[in-house]
């Protein structure tokens, strides 16, 4: 593994320290679903909401990152995995930093979900399914994917020939087939907002 490298962890200013120049306290807010489910949407939303009210955050969505660190994955078992794996770390380094780090990423296995716990940390890693059914995102097909797909123009499609596991036991869950996107982002900001703000 790591030989001949010397981190220097234990020196550098803490994540409290910035936690509390920011007087935010820092989470992670693991977004899962199905393409079109409405992650990036609420992600956007949450991020504009929390940023008016004075937080730090970052957004990290699964598109964004693939366009750059992740630009050489695919959409294999193996990809995914690594493209979570990357996604996470890179998370981990924006929680150190103290800020709010809103994550939108398919995530569609336990395994790679719980990857993503793994790096967090349980204590600091808020998972959000953002639940629709598969014929819902299939019909609203934002991006032209699902026609693209049913076609058999993009093989591993999440849902369709590569699998999506519901979380089991998710922090919040969102079913954005139900309820209208004010009443999702209001839910979501409110559950979040008494884990954010500082203690005193
Ligand atoms: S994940 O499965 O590895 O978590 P990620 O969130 O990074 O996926 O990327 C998903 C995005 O990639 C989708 O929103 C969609 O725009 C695009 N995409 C391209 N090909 C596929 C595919 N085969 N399955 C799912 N999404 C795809």
């Amino acid at each position: 593994m790591a030989e001949n490298i010397y981190p220097i962890f234990d020196q550098t200013l803490t994540r409290q320290d910035k936690e509390t120049l920011l007087k935010q306290r820092a989470i992670v807010v693991w977004m899962a679903g199905l393409s079109g489910s409405g992650k990036s949407t609420l992600a956007k939303g949450l991020e504009r909401e929390l940023h008016a009210q004075g937080f730090l955050t970052e957004l990290l969505d699964g598109d964004n990152l693939r366009s750059g660190i992740n630009n050489n994955l695919g959409f294999s078992e193996a990809d995914r995995l690594e493209n979570i794996r990357r996604s996470a770390e890179t998370a981990k380094l924006f929680l150190q930093a103290g800020m709010v780090t809103i994550c939108s990423l398919i995530s569609p296995t336990e395994e790679v979900r719980q990857i993503a716990r793994n790096i967090i940390g349980e204590a600091d890693f808020f998972e959000v399914y953002v639940n629709a059914p598969f014929e819902v995102c299939a019909q609203r097909d934002v991006k032209g994917l699902y026609k693209k797909a049913l076609n058999g123009e993009i093989k591993n499609f999440t849902g369709l020939d590569a699998p999506f596991e519901a979380p089991a036991n998710p922090d919040l869950e969102i079913r954005t087939d139900q309820e209208d996107y004010s009443t999702s982002l209001h839910k979501l900001i409110n559950t979040l907002l008494p884990r954010i703000k500082p203690n005193n």
